[in-house]
């Protein structure tokens, strides 16, 4: 059984039937691309793995390590071992990173972030600061980042690397990055990606990185890609179909799975 079991999964919205059956399994120590072109229902799809309640789910299940979390709250999920990035988008007036990052361990430990109260020990400042300069050696990060105020005039580079050392802290099983097409420069794109490859090498990390882009791959090796169409995934398989994506495009593969019951309600405007 997978860590991350995504079975027919139907979401809405408003009137538009957006994913149409998705079917999608990560474990931890597996890293997986998600690709599609614009519109295809890939955001869709990681805002729903996140909890967010504008998503209906009109059928289908999603399983984290056999315990049905279709309906769970987003930090039910986090506590859960899942990671689902932005989390904490907002900037948090006078917070470090530093401050934060422990306060989210804290919060994880407590279990104060979710009702199950699970009641362990604060980490200790000497256990704090040894992995926190663990991660910042593993991911390339500059000490003097940690000291920065959350999120505060952060760069898109900034902000992923703030995202990356969490998780390196958080230790989850499984991350979904939506690494939206919008603003990332290939500086932040590498971050994430390299940090993604890296944590996976030394903590087991599992990935579900979903992307427009191929180019984030050139950072990291994912064992499995899958392609979706149309809310659909329409074609899986390894690295070799990054590379038929980059000499075919996705125009080419329309053509061979689009439009396959008249493209419906046709939300998408279809321009990839
Ligand atoms: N909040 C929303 N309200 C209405 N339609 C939406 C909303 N979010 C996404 N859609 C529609 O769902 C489809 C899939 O979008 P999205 O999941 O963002 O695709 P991708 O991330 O692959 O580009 C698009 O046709 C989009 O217009
Ligand atoms: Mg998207």
């Amino acid at each position: 059984m997978a860590d991350l079991e995504i079975r027919n999964l139907h979401v809405r919205i408003e009137e538009h039937e957006i994913l149409k059956g998705v079917d999608l399994d990560v474990s931890r120590g597996e890293i997986h691309a998600l690709m599609g072109p614009n519109g295809s229902g890939k955001s869709t799809l990681a805002s729903t793995l996140m909890g967010h309640p504008a998503y209906e789910i009109t059928e289908g299940s999603i399983t984290f390590r056999g315990e049905d979390i279709t309906e769970q709250e987003p930090h039910e999920r986090a506590k859960a071992g899942l990671f689902l990035a932005f989390q904490y988008p907002v900037a948090i007036p006078g917070v470090s990173v530093a401050n934060f990052l422990r306060m989210a361990i804290n919060a994880k430990r407590s279990g104060t972030d979710t009702q199950s109260g699970t009641g362990q020990e604060p980490i200790t400042v000497k256990e704090f600061r040894n992995q926190l300069q663990h991660a910042v050696e593993l991911l390339d990060v500059d000490r003097a980042f940690t000291s920065r105020h959350l999120n505060d005039g952060f760069s898109g580079g900034e902000k992923k690397r703030a995202e990356i050392l969490q998780m390196a802290m958080l230790r989850p099983d499984v991350a979904i990055l939506d690494e939206t097409d919008s603003g990332l420069d290939i500086d932040a794109l590498r971050t994430v990606a390299e940090g993604v490859q890296r944590l996976h090498d030394e903590q087991g990390l599992g990935a579900l990185i979903i992307t427009h882009y191929q180019r984030i791959l050139h950072h990291v090796r994912p064992q499995f890609v899958h392609i979706m169409l149309d809310g659909r995934i329409v074609l899986e398989g390894g690295v070799e179909l990054v590379e038929r994506l980059e000499r075919e495009g996705y125009d080419h593969l329309r053509q061979e799975f689009g439009a396959s019951e008249a493209g419906a309600v046709a939300a998408g405007d279809g321009s990839g």
